[in-house]
C-alpha cells in the first residue's frame, strides 16, 4: 500500500481497540519469566558452550602480537578466536568502527578475542591467560581540545536564512551563551547478548537487536556470507535506547565463536564491556545566540554544536531542532565534527534532539529573563506554524502553544517566583519549564496475516518490541481492522523470517509498523470477500463478522478451506516533504535544592504531549514518564567520564555511571492532547518514544536555575558544580 494522499475516514477510526488504554499482551509473559531474552534460549540451543569477549587495553594503535596457547590449554577451553584465525572479515554499513580488532585498534575495549569454553567461567579464566602486545599510538580524547579541528559535515548541512549575524549584533536583547554536554550511555537493563547456531553454512542468532534487517545484513556483510543466510530472533529485548540498532560484539563474536568451536555459543558482554565496547551519545559543545526586540519576538536565533566521533563517523545533530522550534527571521545552524579515537558515537533516545534541547531551552529561559517575560509567554510568543526555512512548507500539527498552556494551568505554573524566592525549610524549592520537540519520520514496513479456520488471526513482521509496546498496538490494529476482539489475534515479531517492518528507531517505529499491519490487514479484507462473495468496499468487518445488507458470515468462515495468507506493506510517498511532521509538548519541573549542600531532588514532572493519534494511552505513558526519568538523569547524573590520557570511559559500571531509580522521581503526570494526524499515515499516529525525553533536561535545568539563582550550563548539574555560587543561606 502506498500512502501518498492524507488519510480520509477508515477501519481504524471506529476505535474499538485502537486508542484505549489496554495492558500489554506480552505482559504476562514478562513479569512471569517465561518471555525468553536472548541469553535464554536454552531452548533452541541447550549444549550451547560460553563465549568470552576479551576487550583491548589500548585506545589507538595496532596489536603487534597474542599469544592464545595458555588459553587455549586451560580447561573446558572448545576454541580462541582472535583476527588471526577468524577469517576475512567485512565491516557492516552500521558499523564505524570493525567489530573484532586486528592488526589496527580502534578503540578501548574493541573486541579482540573470544574464548569457548563449557562453563562461563572457564571461558572468563582463560581470557585471562590471553597476552596481547600493542604498540601504542596517540589518539585525540577531549572534545574542547579537538574542537579546532573540527569541520562542518554533509549532513545535516549548514542552514541559513535572512542574515543572522547582522540581526543578531542589531538586537536590543541579546543571549550569547555555551553550554555543554557529556558523553552518556544507554545504560539498557539487558546487555548485549546473542546464541549463535550453524547449520553447514546457514547462522541462526538469538540476539537483542531493534532493527532486524540492518542487523541481518550487517552480519552477513561482515562474515561475507549472502544475507539469506543469516537469520536473526529477537523477540524480546530488555531495552535498547538506540544502543541495539546495531550488531555489536556479542553477535559477531558468538558467530565467530560458534563456527570455531562447532557448537553453539552464548555471548553476552559485560556491562564493564559495554560502555566502551559498544555505542554512546557522544559529547557535545554548543553556542546558541539569540537575538529579540524588546517586544518579546526573536529576530535572530543562532545554534552551532561540536561533537566527535571516530574517523568515518557521524555528528551529533544537536543544532536540527532550532531550525524549527521557533519563529524568527534571520537564522543559522551549523554542525562541526572532530576526529575522536573515543569508542563509537552514535544514537541515543532522540539522537540530536535530546542534547540540543538541553542548551536550547535554557537558552530560551535566559533569554525570557532579560525579556522580563515568563518564559511561558515568551515562547508562545514566538510559535509558527510553518517551517521557518521554508515558509511555504507548514506543519501538519502543531499545538506547541496548547501544550505550553494546559501545562502551565495543570502545574500550577502561576505560584512560580522569583529565583531563590521560594524557601520551604532547608529547601530552595523552584519550578522550570522547556518545550519538547521531535521530528515524526516513517519507514517502509510490511506485515504478513493468516486468518486461520479457527478464526485465529496470526500477524508476522520483523518489528521488534524494547519494551515499547509493540505487540499490543500491533494486537490492537490487527483487531481493529479486521474486527475481531483482541483474545482472536496472535502477534509474532522480531524474526527476519518474517516481513521487513520498520523496526524500532528514531520514534518511527509505532505509528509505521502499525500502518504496515493496517496494509496488510486491508488485503486481507479483500481476500476474505472475495472468498465469501461479497463486495469488499461494502463489506463490514465488526464482532467477528463480515456483513453486507442482509449477507452476514462469520469471519472465520473464510478460511474454511484453510489459512488465509496475505502480505503487503506501507511505503510512503512525499507527504513528509509537503508538511513538516513534527511531535512537541511541554515540559513542566518542580525541584528542590538543599540550601547548604546543593543535593538536587525532583518533586514533581508533568509532561503535556501533541502527538498525534495516540494508538495505546497506557503504553504511550509508559514511554513518556521513562522517558522523563531519564531525561532527569542527563539533567543530574550521567556522564561518561573521560580518561583523555588513555582514551576511554573510566566509569563503566552502574555503580560510576549514575542513572535515576525509582525513588528521585517522586511524582509524574502525562497528558496527550486530542491529535489525528492524516499526514502521517492511515493510523494517524505519530511517534512519541523520544518525544518523552526531549526537552526534560532544559526543564530541570530551568528549575535548579529558579530555585536557587544559580545558572549551570555544564551538565550535569552536580552538587559540586551548584555549591561554590549558591546563595549564602542562614
Ligand atoms: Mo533510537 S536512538 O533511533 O533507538
Amino acid at each position: 500500500m502506498k500512502f501518498e494522499t492524507p488519510a480520509g475516514d477508515n477501519p481504524i477510526d471506529k476505535l474499538t481497540h485502537v486508542g484505549k488504554p489496554l495492558d500489554r499482551i506480552d505482559g504476562p509473559l514478562k513479569t512471569s519469566g517465561q518471555a525468553r531474552y536472548a541469553y535464554e534460549r536454552h531452548d533452541m540451543a541447550p549444549d550451547a558452550a560460553y563465549g568470552y569477549v576479551l576487550g583491548t587495553t589500548i585506545a589507538k594503535g595496532r596489536i603487534k602480537a597474542i599469544d592464545t596457547s595458555k588459553a587455549r590449554a586451560a580447561p573446558g577451553v572448545l576454541a580462541v578466536v582472535t583476527h588471526q584465525n577468524a577469517g576475512k572479515l567485512g565491516k557492516g554499513k552500521m558499523n564505524t568502527a570493525r567489530l573484532l580488532a586486528g592488526p589496527e585498534v580502534e578503540h578501548y575495549h574493541q573486541a579482540v578475542a573470544v574464548v569457548v569454553a563449557e562453563t562461563f567461567e572457564q571461558a572468563r579464566a582463560a581470557a585471562g591467560l590471553i597476552r596481547v602486545d600493542y604498540a601504542e599510538a596517540k589518539g585525540a580524547f577531549d572534545l574542547k581540545a579537538a574542537k579546532g579541528s573540527a569541520e562542518p559535515v554533509k549532513d545535516p548541512p549548514d542552514a541559513r536564512a535572512g542574515d543572522f549575524e547582522k540581526a543578531f549584533a542589531a538586537a536590543e536583547v541579546k543571549v550569547d551563551a555555551e553550554y555543554t554536554t557529556p558523553d552518556q550511555a544507554h545504560a539498557m537493563m539487558e546487555p548485549h547478548a546473542s546464541v549463535a547456531v550453524w547449520q553447514d553454512d546457514a547462522l541462526t542468532l538469538w540476539t537483542s537487536n531493534q532493527m532486524i534487517d540492518w542487523g541481518r545484513g550487517d552480519v552477513a556483510a561482515t562474515l561475507g556470507i549472502p544475507k539469506v543466510k543469516v537469520r536473526i530472533v529477537s523477540p524480546f529485548i530488555g531495552g535498547g535506547f538506540g544502543g541495539k540498532l546495531f550488531v555489536r560484539a556479542d553477535a559477531l563474536m558468538a558467530a565467530l565463536g560458534a563456527k570455531a568451536a562447532g557448537r553453539a555459543v552464548k555471548v553476552a558482554l559485560s556491562r564493564p564491556m559495554m560502555f566502551n565496547n559498544t555505542t554512546h551519545r557522544p559529547a557535545t559543545i554548543q553556542r546558541i545566540r539569540i537575538g529579540a526586540g524588546k517586544d518579546g519576538r526573536i529576530t535572530a536565533i543562532g545554534h552551532e554544536t561540536w561533537s566527535g566521533d571516530l574517523p568515518g563517523g557521524g555528528p551529533e545533530t544537536a543544532a536540527e531542532q532550532t531550525k524549527l522550534l521557533y519563529a524568527g527571521e534571520n537564522r543559522m545552524t551549523a554542525t562541526r565534527l572532530a576526529v575522536l579515537d573515543l569508542p563509537e558515537g552514535n544514537a541515543m533516545r532522540a539522537p540530536g534532539e535530546a542534547p540540543g534541547l538541553m542548551a536550547l531551552e535554557v537558552a530560551i529561559d535566559e533569554m525570557a529573563e532579560k525579556l522580563g517575560l515568563d518564559p511561558v509567554e515568551f515562547r508562545i510568543r514566538n510559535d509558527t506554524q510553518v517551517d521557518p526555512h521554508k515558509p511555504e512548507r507548514p506543519f501538519s500539527q502543531r499545538q506547541l502553544v496548547e501544550c505550553l498552556r494546559q501545562g502551565a494551568d495543570r502545574f500550577g505554573w502561576s505560584k512560580r517566583g522569583k529565583p531563590g524566592a521560594r524557601r520551604e525549610g532547608r529547601w530552595l524549592v523552584g519550578m522550570g519549564v522547556a518545550a519538547a520537540f521531535r521530528n515524526n519520520l516513517t519507514m517502509k514496513s510490511g506485515a504478513r496475516m493468516r486468518l486461520q479456520p479457527d478464526g485465529m488471526l496470526v500477524v508476522e513482521t520483523d518489528m521488534t518490541d524494547i519494551g515499547t509496546g509493540s505487540y499490543t498496538i500491533i494486537a490492537q490494529t490487527a483487531a481493529e481492522v479486521m474486527g475481531v476482539p483482541m483474545k482472536s489475534v496472535i502477534v509474532r515479531l522480531g524474526d527476519s523470517q518474517f516481513p521487513v517492518s520498520a523496526g524500532s528507531g528514531g520514534q518511527w517505529g509505532a505509528n509505521s509498523s502499525t500502518a504496515g499491519v493496517y496494509a496488510a490487514g486491508m488485503k486481507l479484507r479483500g481476500v476474505v470477500a472475495q472468498k465469501l462473495g461479497l463486495d469488499p468496499e461494502a463489506a463490514e468487518f465488526a464482532d467477528g463478522r463480515v456483513k453486507v445488507g442482509n449477507a452476514s458470515h462469520a469471519l472465520r468462515d473464510a478460511a474454511k478451506d484453510g489459512d488465509l495468507v496475505v502480505e503487503d506493506f506501507i511505503e510512503f510517498g512525499d507527504l513528509a516533504k509537503k508538511y513538516q511532521q513534527s511531535t512537541f509538548g511541554g515540559h513542566f519541573v518542580e525541584v528542590a535544592v538543599d540550601a547548604w549542600t546543593a543535593e538536587v531532588r525532583v518533586r514533581r514532572m508533568l509532561a503535556v504531549c501533541a502527538a498525534g493519534r495516540i494508538l495505546n494511552p497506557k503504553s504511550a505513558r509508559s514511554q513518556v514518564i521513562g522517558a522523563m526519568v531519564m531525561g532527569t538523569g542527563a539533567a543530574l547524573m550521567e556522564d561518561l567520564v573521560v580518561d583523555k590520557r588513555r582514551g576511554f570511559f573510566a566509569n563503566h559500571d552502574l555503580a560510576g555511571y549514575e542513572v535515576p531509580v525509582h525513588a528521585d522521581i517522586p511524582h509524574q503526570e502525562v497528558v496527550f492532547l486530542d491529535e489525528v494526524d492524516p499526514t502521517s499515515s492511515p493510523m494517524k499516529a505519530k511517534g512519541v518514544g523520544e518525544l518523552g525525553i526531549c526537552g526534560v533536561g532544559a526543564a530541570v535545568a530551568n528549575a535548579v536555575y529558579n530555585a536557587t539563582g544559580v545558572r549551570i550550563r555544564d551538565y550535569p548539574i552536580t552538587l559540586d558544580k551548584l555549591l561554590k555560587d549558591m546563595p549564602a543561606v542562614a
